[in-house]
């Protein structure tokens, strides 16, 4: 279930992909249409796979190999530093995207794990 129109929150539901017994936390999405989103953490997955996954629309993407920026996010400054560092490749990738900021992180190469529990993150513009 999708919420546009209002601030409440939606719990999107896991896809068939996903077994709800997997879940190990969650965390919150405003994707690019400005709908809210609260989604399972899923320990070994991208959150850029949980993202697609739930249903958040997101354009087609390289699948993780930090080729196209599409997954990028803002992730709210609390979190930012309790996020692995981004390796060298993803940070290349970065300082291409004119909508990066200090913040921004590519959703693929984040993996959940459950200290993650209540991260918050927002879907950057798409490019051009
Ligand atoms: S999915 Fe392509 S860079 Fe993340």
């Amino acid at each position: 279930m999708l919420d546009r129109g209002n601030n409440e929150e939606a719990e999107t539901s896991f896809s068939e992909a996903f077994d709800p017994a997997l879940a190990d936390g969650a965390f919150h999405v405003l994707d690019r249409g400005g709908v809210r989103h609260l989604l399972p953490g899923l320990n070994g997955f991208r959150l850029m796979e949980i993202m697609r996954e739930c249903g958040v629309e997101m354009p087609e993407n390289c699948g993780g190999s930090v080729a196209c920026g599409t997954c990028h996010v803002y992730v709210d400054p609390d979190w930012f530093a309790r996020l692995v560092p981004a390796r060298e490749d993803e940070e290349a990738m970065l300082d291409q995207l004119l909508h990066a900021r200090p913040n921004s992180r590519l959703s693929c190469q984040v993996l959940w794990e459950a200290a993650l529990d209540g991260l918050r993150l927002t879907l950057a513009p798409t490019e051009g």
